[in-house]
């Protein structure tokens, strides 16, 4: 079975990054035997300049018929002065694939502690799968944009907690037994709704699982002050965007963070989670770490190739404990360079 993969370069560093990626993901099909297509398409910024829609039909179909979509970044300043917005596209992009999982993996590397802003003591261990719910909440509700008042509904129904926290709790069965959920339950109906369905869900099949609630302010303070008592946490779209660039940045930077974003079947979108960075672009400064591990976990979900994906993370790991890196994490390297070290490390 050939592994059709859609490339979506997209915008600012997204294209830096995306090809870095690439690379190691065709180094790493070399090795493993796996057969690989990689076909590029429009999409963001790049896509409204050349047919006025982030996210064209062509686009979406050829996303719709691959095993897996790889995403660089979009957006930029240039598309913020009205018109179509890069964001846009992508927002639609999640939900014609119905992935509503996004499992966002954050980890201080073992030895690596000096890379977080935290004192080593604090980010030592820490190891935290956040699993962000992704096609539902304030994103995606009615929106009236006036000039004089606006308004964002945020909006969740049983069945969408249900299967998102269902995603967690398996999750967490698989590493260290524990779910923190984070809502603002005194505050949202939504919140509150949230913490019912995930409660029922808990009573009836995850028993086993350790269930914690937090409120999303009080999270915000543990993540940076306790980051290691953290396994699992689940959280709903918007505060799962916030907590996540927060968490990103205790292992170091937040151009170490992958993710992949899961539906019911295998088919994935695989994007770290930083943006277009427009203040680095074309000058091949970004880490491009966030983004090969997102091609590790392509491999992992959407082309069952589980060999491949471990050593993928171990030549990062190997090739950053070695003191190589890009500049946000105390590095010379450019971004190339970076992902060439990897590439070569996949082969030792
Ligand atoms: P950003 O993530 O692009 O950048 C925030 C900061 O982190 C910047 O200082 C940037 O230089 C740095 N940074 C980001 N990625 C890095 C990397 N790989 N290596 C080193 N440093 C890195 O967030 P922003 O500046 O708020 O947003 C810029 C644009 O990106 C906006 O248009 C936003 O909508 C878009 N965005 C897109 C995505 C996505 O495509 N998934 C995600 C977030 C933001
Ligand atoms: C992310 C980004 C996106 C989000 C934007 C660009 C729509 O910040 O992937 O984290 O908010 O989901
Ligand atoms: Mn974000």
């Amino acid at each position: 079975m050939t592994g059709k993969i859609a490339f979506l370069p997209g915008d600012g560093v997204g294209p830096e990054v995306a090809e870095a990626a690439r690379r190691v993901m065709m180094r790493a099909g070399e090795i493993f035997g796996l057969a690989m297509t990689f076909e590029e398409f429009d999409f963001g910024g790049a896509a409204i300049d050349r047919h006025g829609d982030p996210l064209p039909a062509k686009t979406l179909n050829a996303c719709l018929n691959a095993q897996a979509v790889f995403l660089g970044a979009v957006g930029g300043p240039q598309w913020e002065k009205g018109g179509p917005r890069p964001e846009t596209g992508l927002l639609a992009l999640r939900k014609n694939l119905g992935v509503f999982a996004n499992l966002r993996p954050i980890r201080v590397m073992p030895g690596k502690e000096s890379l977080s802003p935290l004192k080593d003591d604090v980010a030592r261990g820490a190891d935290i799968l956040i699993i962000r719910e992704l096609t539902g909440g304030l994103y995606f509700g009615d929106k009236v944009e006036g000039d004089e008042s606006a308004s964002d509904n945020c909006a969740y129904t049983r069945e969408e907690v249900t299967r998102i926290a269902k995603i967690a709790f398996e999750a967490a069965r698989a590493r260290r037994g524990r779910v923190t959920s984070v809502d603002k339950a005194n505050v949202m109906a939504t919140s509150r709704l949230w913490r019912a369905a995930v409660i029922a869900l808990h009573e009836a099949e995850y028993g086993d699982v350790e269930l914690e609630h937090v409120l999303v302010d009080a999270m915000a303070m543990k993540l940076i002050q306790h980051p290691a008592q953290f396994d699992v946490v689940l959280t709903e779209n918007l505060f799962g965007d916030i907590l996540s660039d927060e968490a990103s940045v205790i292992a170091g930077s937040i151009g170490l963070a992958p993710s992949a974003s899961l539906g019911e079947g295998v088919r994935g979108l695989y994007e770290p989670i930083h943006g277009s960075a427009p203040d680095i672009a074309g000058l091949d400064k970004a880490n491009p770490v966030g983004a090969i591990l997102s091609g590790a976990m392509l491999l992992r979900f959407s082309l069952n190739a589980e060999g491949a994906a471990r050593a993928i993370e171990c030549a990062v790991e190997e090739t950053i404990k070695l003191g190589f890196g890009t500049r946000d994490i105390g590095g010379a390297d450019s971004c190339s360079e970076f992902a060439g070290r990897v590439a070569a490390a996949l082969a030792r």
